[in-house]
């Protein structure tokens, strides 16, 4: 019939998180509400960060809207929307975001055991010039008892319980891992729902890409630049590297995971640590990136095996295909 292409059966991000939650030993559903409370989230997020062109028109006339209120920064709004749908949810003890300088400590009356590290969306500087742009978050076990504290957060990548990104791109796209695997799925619009698109992603073991700001190579490690003058003027014959940079990390590494490759954000004489923070921006594509087959590395470390010391800590980024992150290591090694 004219309906047969028309899928009866299909698997929705929220079915797939019913059913994992469901064959988990002892689960409670606690994890099931909080990773849906996320994706609506996300769905509102996307649905704003999609009328963006139009919010800005009309912040032009005035920075008001027609209720009188001051228009909220797509970034303010998008940090509200997450806080509140998880402390909705009931299974948050605290939070820490990039929009907040300090821990979100969840109402008692609202309190559950997890902990989540979130930046609401990422890439802000993308906003204005509608470039892609994501939603990034880790999920954690709390492992102390009574009021929550920032050691509640301080834990290592080692022990995320789920961690995923979102990516406002030219479809909304959701990565996911709950440590046995990754999985993508799309937003059909129509039906608010994600959809199952891409099951047990692997990452090539080698790509053709390289993604960083070179524009700091005039601060960079001697290690870098070497390495970045091999992927230009390769001594074995091989064709040299392409280089793309979105300067949106969500972006960037979604790519990298599709397509292969190396994403860096190294440190340099005027950021020793790097720019990017390591609780809510590196340990979840790092867990990702592992689960998907590939390596995250500081250069010196392993991402995930970073003891925390504050919230906003940044670290050195390097990450995708291993034999392009092995490759980078043994420059790092040439030069210690
Ligand atoms: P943000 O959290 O202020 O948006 O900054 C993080 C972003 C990442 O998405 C991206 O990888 C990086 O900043 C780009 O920085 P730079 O402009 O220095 O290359
Ligand atoms: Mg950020």
């Amino acid at each position: 019939s004219d309906q047969s292409a028309f899928e009866t059966d299909v698997w929705t991000l929220t079915r797939f998180v019913i059913e994992t939650g469901r064959q988990a030993k002892g689960a409670t559903g606690e994890l099931t509400q909080l990773i849906n409370a996320m994706l609506t989230a996300i769905k509102a997020i996307s649905s704003a960060v999609r009328k963006a062109g139009l919010a800005h028109l009309h912040g032009l006339a005035g920075a008001v809207n027609v209720t009188g209120d001051d228009v909220k920064k797509l970034d303010v709004l998008s940090n509200d929307l997450v806080i509140n749908m998880l402390q909705a949810s009931y299974s948050t003890c605290c939070m820490v975001s990039e929009e907040n300088k300090e821990l979100i400590v969840t109402p008692k009356e609202k309190r559950g055991k997890y902990v989540v590290c979130f930046d609401p969306l990422d890439g802000s500087s993308n906003i204005d010039c509608l470039a892609s742009i994501g939603t990034i978050f880790a999920i954690y076990k709390r492992i102390s008892e009574g009021e929550p504290t920032d050691k509640d957060a301080l834990q290592q990548g080692n022990n995320i319980v789920c961690a995923g990104y979102a990516l406002y791109g030219s479809a909304t796209l959701v990565a996911l891992s709950t440590g046995a695997g990754v999985n993508f799925f799309t937003l059909d619009p129509a039906v608010g729902e994600f959809i199952l698109t891409e099951r047990s992603v692997k990452i090539k073991p080698k790509g053709k890409i390289y993604s960083l700001n070179e524009g700091y190579a005039k601060y960079f490690h001697p290690s870098i630049n070497e390495y970045l003058k091999h992927k230009k003027y390769p001594e074995d014959g091989s064709s040299p590297y392409g280089a793309r940079y979105v300067g949106s990390m969500v972006s960037d590494i979604h790519r990298t995971i599709a397509y292969g490759g190396i994403f860096m954000y190294p440190a340099n004489e005027k950021s020793p640590k790097g720019k990017l923070r390591l609780l809510y921006e590196c340990n979840p594509i790092a867990f990702i990136i592992e689960q998907a087959g590939g390596l995250a590395t500081t250069g010196t470390q392993r991402i995930l095996d970073v003891q925390p010391e504050s919230l906003h800590q940044r670290v050195p980024f390097v990450v995708g295909s291993p034999d392009d992150v092995n490759d980078y290591l043994s420059f790092v090694k040439k030069f210690s």
